[in-house]
């Protein structure tokens, strides 16, 4: 990630401008605030900031991009209000009536969902307040900023597709009008103007602040993908495997015929007679086995079954085809296989035990055996290992 932001800031190539000076480029200007930062640093009054991170200067350092964005208390806030803020003048009249309309917004817009947060306020909902009580060039501050979406909201308040997309005009002159009601009539009404507002962030949490800095930052999209690409083609080759299905097609059709489950525990409950115990030859009513956990089997039910190998054994691609034919060896013969899925290191399955004689059906552990001798013998003929698992 942190070489995402060194490419991000090398492609700047140009002269920029930032507090007041002007840098031959981008890294000039992140090496020149960095050093200040770094003497900063120094200084143990600077550290006694409550709430002051734990970590080493280097980190700091390397997660700052100053005066932008500090991984720690920021020392370039005062220069940068005595830059763009305006100070308050008593004789300059300030007046709006309190902010009172519904702002509920949907929770799928892509800048909203590009990083989760808890209690994350959509941009959209707080570009409303901003517009109504500020103008262009206003300083507006979220100190509990979380993921800053207020900062975004702040930048888009000079996007006038973003600011026509909640419903306002925007004149040519960057008017921004309302629709009011007025004797019955609608007409629209100027209330604020379009205009980027800078936004100054805080919070206490460092992941916070690292988020709502690059929800605010121009982003390298080609280095953004690049990085992108390389992180999932990273966890793929680690997680992937848990991730591959071996299965039957197709299942959906298949999954039709599954209606009217019984609930086996209100059967049990309502069963005066004592369960009888598994009948060697199949099952011809409700049966109930105590093994590790109570084995119920009902003639002609629909079972969900979940297996696994021993000691979580990785199968190879072609062992879980072994697997895959073994449920199917037996599909329409002693049981109607619904659908099943072979992974590395277990299976599911969703069966209905066949009849084996009129009224008498097959075990459930009848089944299991054979499905499972039969691949385990196969396996581990292909693997050469021993075992019957
Ligand atoms: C409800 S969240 C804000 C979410 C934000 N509106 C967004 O859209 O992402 C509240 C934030 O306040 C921060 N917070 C809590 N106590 C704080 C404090 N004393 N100083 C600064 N931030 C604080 C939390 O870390 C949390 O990120």
């Amino acid at each position: 990630m942190l070489d995402l932001l060194h490419d991000q800031n090398n492609a700047a190539a140009g002269p920029v401008e930032c507090l007041g000076l002007t840098f031959a480029n981008d890294t000039a200007r992140r090496e020149h605030f960095l050093a200040i930062l770094r003497e900063q640093l120094q200084d143990p009054a600077f550290r006694q900031i409550e709430g002051f991170p734990l970590g080493s200067d280097e980190d700091i350092l390397a997660l700052s991009d100053p005066p932008y964005y500090t991984a720690c208390p920021n020392p370039f806030i005062a220069e940068f209000i005595q830059l763009y803020g305006t100070p308050y003048d008593p004789a300059v009249p300030y007046h709006k009536e309190p902010f009172a309309a519904d702002v509920s917004e949907g929770k799928n817009d892509p800048i909203y969902n590009a990083h989760s947060y808890h209690t994350k306020v959509p941009h959209k909902a707080i570009m409303r307040y901003i517009l109504h009580y500020t103008q262009p060039g206003d300083l507006v501050f979220d100190g509990f900023c979380g993921t800053g979406m207020t900062g975004v909201a702040a930048q888009l308040c000079g996007d006038r597709k973003a600011v026509e997309s909640l419903g306002y005009r925007v004149e040519k002159d960057g008017a921004i009008l309302e629709s009011v009601q007025d004797n019955g009539q609608t007409v629209w009404k100027p209330f604020s103007r379009l205009g980027a507002r800078r936004a100054i962030l805080n919070d206490l949490s460092p992941a916070a602040t690292f988020i709502a800095y690059n929800y605010n930052t121009p982003v390298d999209v080609v280095a953004f993908e690049r990085e992108a690409k390389r992180i999932l083609a990273e966890v793929e080759a680690e997680c992937g495997w848990m991730y591959e299905t071996l299965h039957v097609e197709p299942a959906s059709s298949r999954l039709k015929q599954l209606t009217g489950f019984t609930n086996l525990a209100s059967l049990v409950k309502s069963n005066s007679s004592e369960p009888t115990p598994a009948h060697s030859n199949g099952i011809h009513q409700f049966t109930q086995r105590q093994d590790c956990l109570p084995h119920w089997q009902l003639p002609g039910s629909f079972y969900f079954l979940t297996f696994n190998t021993d000691n979580q054994r990785k199968l190879s691609p072609e062992s879980r085809q072994i697997v895959l034919d073994a449920l199917r060896f037996f599909d329409g013969q002693r049981l109607q296989l619904i659908t099943a899925v072979v992974m590395p290191d277990h299976v599911h399955a969703v069966i209905q035990p066949m009849e084996k004689s009129a009224g008498v059906y097959w075990d459930l552990s009848d089944l299991m055996h054979s499905i499972k001798s039969y691949s385990a013998n196969q396996i581990n003929k292909i693997e050469n290992t021993p075992g019957n698992r």
